[in-house]
């Protein structure tokens, strides 16, 4: 690699962001565009019993009002799951009358205006039987499931024996963990533009897999998948609310043929809290046990949550808090509660955050209880081998991690004792937390198409999605540094399920699985060129070897007379080609994922400042040392991973959806309320990166870091405001009245 592939390149997309050149989901101008918008449901359990629509109908500009009673019936029923069919839960709304929770969606409004259908939508009268909801209150409904998110992963993980290992104990830690609900908000609103030509179907969706939308929508719809064309061209955040496909892009497909008008929904933020998923509310009771000298004998986790009627599911917590030491007696499990909400989803880093919030809050008690330093407890109890699998690891620097991370935020400058540390009237704390996030990988094929124009530029193209995370300038990256160029020869066209297959941007798993592929393919068409010039007379490497040929500048040389070469115009102008186009495909090496466990880690520090008196805190630094593999782009990773890092903010400080457990209504449904981080409280985040060579992964050694910052930054938080007052809180978000009251 000549050296392109790390370095901190600007977004090449960047310019059309800021300009609004970059198009988003309900940007699209098209011909005759008629605007939806949903009616929801105000209660949380019960039945519609009768819907007058006259009004709305006969209302200006109305295309249409669709409720359960018009609205087609789906030809598939949803699915969630990794498969044909893979929506964010196991239900339509509009397919009866039943409603099973608030915010539901009752009816379509479609007007040829977004005033006029959203006037309409204010027209139809819905009346219903109201049940009393169940909630998370409703404790004594939790079961234990047999199996999660049909049958997926376990719903109870046992190792050993953990009454033995508390037996064997000298110390134990006992406590209870908890989570608000938190929402992924991001800046952009879900969003579909549906348009019909003939029996064939355009999506312009805010989605994370345009694959995956094409076959679900197609699935549901009982259409031929190649009938279905997704376009995601930008997407302004996803964090898993647009993983699965949502109820709102298939009724938009569907209201769109039945108006025949092409139709844009876009969801209000409002409706983005009942409509995409959610990370919900949680408890976890924490068992670890200990000697003396801080060797953990057992571990026990318990998580108690409410899922959906529909299905089985809840973030797997249990994944991390059983996998990140070395322990030999382990036991974690679900508790749900099946409640009159919708499924809850994919939320950034999806189980690792509210299980290493809990694991690592009582690693840090248990560190107190011993008087062992929180850095040392963890080197303690350190997993050499992966502990559920006992596999090594394909590569792993955690100890180099706490290592840097405890020098960058000047570990050694913490008086140990809590609430010793005090600048003017404020106490100062230190506190930290592992990280680590499993490294996925694709079981599919991913392909790439590299195309080299007549002006020397090179298009790369495959169906990935740009989340906002920088994907479109490390593909430039990649493909730049093999064959030559500078990222901006380079044109990168991804989102569209006209290009070549890809996995979607989730887990992860983006960067690892579309450079590989964009990597080969570049390679395919590096070797095709040199193949065009050594065998073209014309050319004046003709007969030379393929090894002695290296390529720099958009030129293909002989290494031992770098005098004797051509551009890459050249060799197509000699062969009076305009173009020339390779496909080329990865794939995993499956055997490696037999042999090796793939995770990334890190470890996460913050330094804290509390008032005593109002109980207010401030994140005064954060560091996040970070081993990923190779990173691709130091600029976009180290932006990735401050994202991260923000979100664990205020996860530990802010963020609370609130429920009227009375109603199963959230109140707090907007972001007046729904507080997240502003400038103001984010302080100074320092990233660092522990380099790793990882053969075996993929390509080029690539773990991903979309969510790995958010891991470990809420209960490093937490504990540092334990160091800085000496009151433990397990309860997220931490906010002033519970500091002052603890
Ligand atoms: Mo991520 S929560 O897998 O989109």
């Amino acid at each position: 690699m000549s050296g392109l592939v790390g370095k901190p390149v600007n977004r090449i997309d960047g310019k059309l962001k800021v300009t609004g050149g970059a198009r988003y989901a309900a940007e699209f101008p098209l011909l005759n565009l008629a605007h939806a918008v949903f009616i929801t449901s105000p209660i949380a359990s019960g039945r519609i019993t009768d819907i007058d629509i006259k009004v709305a109908e006969e209302s200006p500009g109305v295309l249409a009002v669709l409720t359960h009673l018009n609205m087609p019936k789906l030809a598939q029923e949803p699915k969630f799951g990794f498969g044909a069919i893979f929506t964010g839960q196991s239900f339509s709304p509009m397919q009866g009358a039943e409603i099973y929770y608030s915010g539901q969606q009752v009816a379509m409004v479609i007007a040829d205006t977004l005033e006029r259908a959203t006037h309409a939508a204010k027209l139809v009268q819905f009346t219903y039987t109201v049940e009393q909801p169940v909630t998370i209150k409703d404790i004594d409904k939790a079961y234990e499931p047999e199996t999660m998110w049909g049958g997926m992963f376990p719903a109870r993980m046992v190792k050993g024996d953990v009454g033995q290992g508390i037996a064997q104990a000298d110390v134990q830690i006992n406590a209870t963990y908890t989570i608000a609900g938190n929402h992924h908000n991001p800046m952009e609103p879900s969003a579909t533009i549906a348009a019909w030509s003939g029996d064939k179907l355009t999506l312009y969706d805010a989605t994370q897999g345009v694959f995956s939308t094409q076959s679900t929508v197609a699935n549901l719809l009982g259409i031929p998948v190649e009938n279905v064309r997704v376009i995601s061209t930008f997407v302004g955040g996803g964090f898993g609310c647009k993983g699965p496909v949502m109820s709102h892009t298939w009724l938009t497909a569907i209201a769109s043929r039945e108006v025949g008008r092409p139709v844009k929904l876009v969801l209000t933020r409002e409706q983005m809290y009942t409509s995409v998923g959610y990370r919900e509310e949680q408890s976890m009771e924490m068992t670890l046990a200990a000697t003396s000298k801080g060797k953990l004998t057992a571990i026990k986790h318990i998580k108690t949550s409410a899922t959906s009627p529909f299905e089985d599911w809840a973030e797997p917590s249990t994944g991390v808090v059983s996998n990140i030491y070395s322990c030999d007696n382990v036991e974690a499990s679900y508790r749900l509660v099946k409640a009159n909400v919708m499924t809850p989803t994919f939320t950034r880093a999806p189980g690792e955050v509210p299980g290493m919030f809990a694991i690592e809050s009582a690693m840090d008690e248990l560190a107190y209880k011993l008087g062992i330093d929180p850095i040392e407890l963890r080197l303690r109890n350190h997993a050499d081998l992966e502990p559920r699998s006992g596999k090594p690891y394909s590569s792993k620097s955690l100890k180099e991690c706490y290592a840097r991370g405890a020098k960058l935020i000047g570990w050694r400058n913490r008086n140990p004792q809590p609430a010793s540390m005090k600048q003017g009237r404020y106490l100062i704390g230190y506190g930290m937390a592992s990280s680590s996030f499993p490294t996925h990988r694709p079981f599919t094929a991913q392909s790439a198409r590299a195309t080299l124009l007549s002006d020397g530029r090179v298009v790369v193209q495959c169906g990935a999605v740009d989340i906002g995370t920088g994907a479109y300038t490390i593909l430039a990256q990649v493909a730049a540094d093999v064959l030559g160029l500078s990222p901006e020869q380079i044109q990168v066209e991804i989102g569209d399920t006209t290009l070549p297959n890809v996995t979607f941007a989730g887990g992860s798993m983006g960067a690892g699985a579309w450079s590989s592929a964009v990597h080969t393919a570049a390679i395919a068409l590096r070797n095709k060129l040199v193949t065009m010039a050594i065998t073209n007379p014309q050319s004046p490497l003709y007969q030379a070897k393929p090894e002695d040929i290296a390529v720099e500048n958009g030129r293909l040389f002989h290494t031992q007379d770098p005098s004797q070469g051509e551009t890459y115009t050249a060799v197509l102008c000699h062969l009076e080609q305009p173009s020339v186009e390779v496909v080329a495909s990865w794939k995993p090496d499956m055997g490696a994922g037999q042999k090796y466990a793939m995770h990334a880690f890190g470890a996460q520090f913050a330094k804290v400042q509390v008032d005593p008196d109002f109980g207010t805190v401030r994140v005064l630094k954060c560091v996040g040392v970070f081993a990923a593999g190779r990173i691709l782009n130091a600029k976009t990773a180290r932006s990735q991973l401050i994202g991260g890092i923000v979100w664990g903010i205020g996860q530990a400080l802010l963020e609370n959806t609130h429920m009227d457990y009375n109603y199963g209504r959230y109140t707090n449904a907007n972001l007046a309320e729904y507080l997240i981080p502003v400038n103001a409280d984010i302080p100074d985040i320092e990233i660092d990166f522990i380099p790793e060579e990882d053969p075996h992964i993929n390509v080029l050694g690539v773990k991903g870091i979309g969510e790995i910052g958010m891991v470990g930054a809420g209960a490093a938080i937490a504990n540092a405001i334990f160091h800085a007052t000496g009151k433990r809180m397990r309860d997220l978000p931490i906010t002033p009245e519970k500091v002052m009251l603890a």
